[in-house]
């Protein structure tokens, strides 16, 4: 058989794929596994979005839409962003596409020409150093600390930069710390990639899932150099919707369009008019939010007071669905740990290792109590063996 492509041999499967994969072939045996691995909200989506997509499909919204989205959906993405965030964007600084992730590959792809750096805080998302090697450049990762919350320093930051530098990503609230970043440092990260001419990509998946601290809406400052990153997926539960949207100046948004209708032109129809719908009633939306938001508060500190009692030592996030704990009494690597968790503990994780989080694994909590109180129960029996 002929060879895959030389890009394509040299990148690694998301190990969260690969874990919840092991999790899933073993609940296959039979095995009753609790999944913690997932950073996917198990709410049911809101029942008037739901509705709305019905509605959709007798509608005959079934059709290719524009490639960068309905004019609708980009609208109410305006509305959403002035609404709530104070930003003003016109319609052709905004783009729809399949999920967040396809945003970013879009952006990453437009930004950069090979060997160009981007600049990355860790712990981090996985798919950033990936999209970054296939568009050809190279992630300079910025490490943080448990200790100081996961929150960068941005001297570190300015001490990363060199003349390839282009851009810098912003994750806050972040996966897989739930680290949210104080103004003040966001600020001060804005203030860099104005100084080093630089574009700063803001991912605000998890905007809506803050518990302590406040939200920071990094786009307020330099918009000309700032993509703003969103979705559908952690806010209203619509992971497998795939709606995600980027906001940034007119000649990047126009130039990620340009890809994206080679590539998967228009994000799916149907589901573009239910978050169309989800960002438009917003009384609805806002009580969905704020009853998600009151669940995933009480889980997390469940979560983080039950690991601690089991001298797993973790931090209290302020915000989306992890937590990240340290598992060096059970192993010092933290893949063995995850491994053993899995397989005799019976609660499947992720390891710290493709976030640059050594001695650490990262635990969802987008589970019910139910889960999240047996799965403290089986690991203090696991450790108690
Ligand atoms: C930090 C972060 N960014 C982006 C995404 C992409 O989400 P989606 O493609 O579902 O919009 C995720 C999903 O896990 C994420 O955790």
């Amino acid at each position: 058989m002929p060879q895959v492509s030389q890009a394509l041999r040299a990148l690694k499967a998301a190990s969260t794929v690969a874990f919840n994969a092991r999790a899933l072939e073993l609940q296959r045996q039979g095995v009753d596994v609790i999944a913690m691995t997932a950073g996917e909200p198990d709410f049911q989506p809101p029942a008037h979005v739901l509705q709305a997509a019905h509605d959709a499909i007798q509608r005959g919204m079934t059709k290719y839409t524009a490639s960068e989205g309905t004019r609708e959906l980009r609208l109410a993405i305006v509305d959403k962003h002035a609404r709530e965030n104070g930003l003003s964007y016109a319609i052709d600084e905004v783009i729809v596409s399949t999920g967040g992730k396809q945003v970013l590959y879009n952006a990453f792809m437009a930004m950069l020409d090979p060997g160009d750096e981007v600049i990355v805080p860790a712990p981090y998302w996985v798919s950033y150093p990936a999209q970054v090697q296939l568009a050809g450049g190279v992630t300079v990762p910025v490490p943080t600390t448990a200790a100081d919350g996961f929150v960068p320093d941005p001297g570190a930051i300015a001490a990363a930069i060199t003349p390839r530098t282009r851009a810098i990503v912003v994750n806050s609230p972040g996966n897989p710390t739930g680290a949210v970043w104080p103004a003040a440092v966001l600020r001060a990260i804005a203030d860099l990639a104005e100084r080093h001419d630089l574009w700063l990509i803001t991912d605000e998946l998890y905007e809506h899932l803050v518990y302590d601290g406040e939200f920071t809406a990094v786009a307020q400052w330099y918009p000309e150099r700032t993509l703003l990153v969103h979705g559908a997926s952690k806010s209203y539960a619509l992971t497998g919707w795939r709606i995600g949207w980027g906001c940034g100046p007119a000649p990047l948004i126009k130039a990620m369009g340009t890809l994206q209708g080679h590539v998967t032109n228009n994000a799916n129809a149907v589901a573009q008019h239910a978050a169309r719908v989800a960002l438009e009633s917003v009384e609805e939306t806002a009580a969905f939010l704020a009853m998600t938001r009151a669940a995933y508060r009480e889980r997390r500190d469940v979560m983080v007071r039950g690991l601690n009692g089991l001298g797993l030592p973790a931090a209290t996030p302020q915000g989306a669905f992890y937590v990240m704990a340290d598992t060096r009494s059970i192993d010092a690597d933290e893949t063995v740990a995850a491994i053993a968790l899995l397989e005799r503990a019976r609660v499947s994780v992720v390891p710290g290792t493709d976030f640059l989080a050594p001695g650490l694994v990262r635990f969802s909590y987008a589970t019910s109590m139910a889960n999240i109180e047996t799965a403290i129960a089986r690991i203090g029996a696991f450790l108690d063996a």
